[in-house]
């Protein structure tokens, strides 16, 4: 956050040679003109601008047209009458014009009733103080700052709060209860205590926002440097409960008999900070967000055992594509990586719990593939025991079971497996029609080489296939 005079607006301002042109223009119209929201809220957090939004007292229409027309070739404006916006386009440069407006809304919509307003009509119409701040662009107050809420005070004090009473301002429009989780996450801003006890009064609104528009504001958190905060906030709120309930679900712990299993959900965001910190991207974050969501369903409590949660993994595996298409999250290869990384996420504690052996290494890198790498920060991430010698003890097998596939890699090239032996060549020599036996032999060389029977080696594969098939009673066709 920078503290910025009139003068120093000015030279921001003047960076960008849109705004004379828009002065310039809105003076011809003798209509007020302000840049607004989050333009402005970026110039004092030193944040890249995007896009510029402006107000103009009177019609945005009228002003995005003659701005059109003023910039001549190369311009292209839209006009969504329905609206009252217009959207200028020049040089990959794009200002939105809407006029000053007071809005109010019905219950179940997010449409509000407009009708024209004040400057400052406008500024309280919106959702945050941070996003409400106003900069002129008239030539005799060019780079004033209108600012009736105190925004700056709020970046200054790092405080998401709204200008108008939270209940309204969230009641209008739900959206803004993800919008103000998100910014505060970031953004790493407190979220003021009277609008975080309303986002909490009027989370079940949420319910009237699209899964497309909710989708938007979790991603934007996901990616954010500290997902987790916003998770927590949402989970604080009741949100969570609301947009993502089996996520919810792996909170809370239960005791029984004196023995109690650890806090899922707090568990979940450890990791999730963890795979941060280690350069994971969007979707190891949702498979480390994912990964024990298989866990409340398989919950057992067995005398001798204590808690256990079997085949978590493979439950939380079979969850991942329903929880996708809920969240309109892609159905594509991205799906299939969460749901891979969910369902092996157990397997190389496995391996670094027990002897770490070349066939149980060689067997993990064929089915994790070229996410073999995600794999294992995935699972790195997951080792939160408190227990330090315990959580030492795993790292130290990791290494070992890390350095195993290094070699075998080297060695056998297993990550991108491709059968020495194929399908038509078994077809050829045996001169059999397509059958099951030849998935049988397919199958046998295979484990073959993941055992370390046999080299990944095409002759050592067709001689293991040679005799396997006499075994069966298959002979070579006669050349
Ligand atoms: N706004 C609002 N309520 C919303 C969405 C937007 O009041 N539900 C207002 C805010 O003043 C906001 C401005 O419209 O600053 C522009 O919205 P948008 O472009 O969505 O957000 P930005 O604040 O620019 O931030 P970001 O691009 O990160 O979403």
């Amino acid at each position: 956050m920078r503290n910025l005079n009139r003068k120093d607006l000015i030279t921001l301002l003047n960076q960008q040679p849109m705004f004379k042109t828009i002065s310039a223009v809105a003076d011809d119209l003798h209509m007020e003109c302000y840049v607004v929201g989050g333009y402005v809220r970026d110039l004092f957090l030193e944040r890249p601008s995007k896009d510029i939004d402006v107000v103009v007292v009177g019609s945005g229409i009228d002003m995005a047209q003659a701005l059109g027309r003023r910039l001549g070739r190369g311009v292209h404006v839209s006009v969504f009458r329905n609206f009252g916006t217009a959207q200028v386009k020049y040089k990959g440069q794009e200002v939105e014009f809407v006029g000053a407006r007071r809005e109010s809304y019905s219950h179940d919509s997010r449409k509000p009733i407009v009708e024209d307003g004040t400057l400052e009509d406008d500024q309280r119409r919106r959702d945050f103080t941070i996003n409400a701040l106003a900069v002129c662009l008239n030539a005799d107050r060019y780079g004033e700052l209108v600012d009736p809420f105190d925004g700056v005070w709020d970046l200054q004090d790092r405080v998401i709060a709204t200008p108008l009473d939270p209940d309204i301002t969230f009641s209008d429009d739900p959206l803004r209860m993800m919008r103000c989780i998100r910014f505060a996450t970031q953004l790493n801003f407190t979220i003021e205590q009277d609008t975080l006890d309303a986002l909490q009064r009027n989370r079940e609104r949420i319910k009237i926002i699209s899964g497309e528009r909710i989708i938007d504001e979790l991603h934007k958190i996901i990616v954010s440097d500290s997902p987790a905060m916003g998770f927590e906030l949402l989970f604080q709120t009741g949100l969570l409960e609301l947009i993502f309930p089996e996520l919810a679900a792996l909170q809370g712990v239960e005791t029984v008999g004196g023995r109690a299993h650890k806090d899922n959900f707090w568990h979940t965001l450890e990791v999730l900070t963890n795979v941060v910190k280690s350069g994971g991207g969007e979707w190891l974050r949702w498979a480390a967000l994912l990964h024990d969501i298989g866990k409340p369903r398989t919950k057992r409590f067995d005398p001798k055992q204590g808690w256990t949660f079997h085949n978590h993994n493979f439950v939380g595996e079979k969850m991942v594509p329903d929880i996708f298409r809920r969240l309109k999250l892609p159905m594509d290869e991205r799906m299939k990586y969460v749901q891979k990384l969910v369902g092996l996420h157990m397997r190389p504690i496995a391996i670094a719990d027990d002897e770490v052996t070349d066939s149980a290494v060689r067997r993990l890198l064929f089915e994790a593939g070229d996410d073999i790498d995600d794999l294992m920060l995935l699972c790195e991430a997951d080792i939160t025991s408190r227990n330090q010698q315990r959580k030492q003890r795993f790292l130290d097998n990791f290494q070992l079971v890390r350095q195993k596939l290094v070699d075998l890699e080297e060695r056998d090239r297993i990550r991108c497996f491709q059968p020495p032996v194929t399908g038509d060549e078994i077809i050829r020599i045996f001169n059999l029609s397509p059958s099951p036996v030849i998935g049988k032999l397919k199958t046998a060389v295979k484990d073959a080489i993941l055992d370390g029977v046999i080299p990944n080696e095409h002759d050592a594969a067709l001689e293991f296939v040679m005799k396997r098939a006499e075994e069966l009673g298959l002979s070579p066709a006669k050349s």
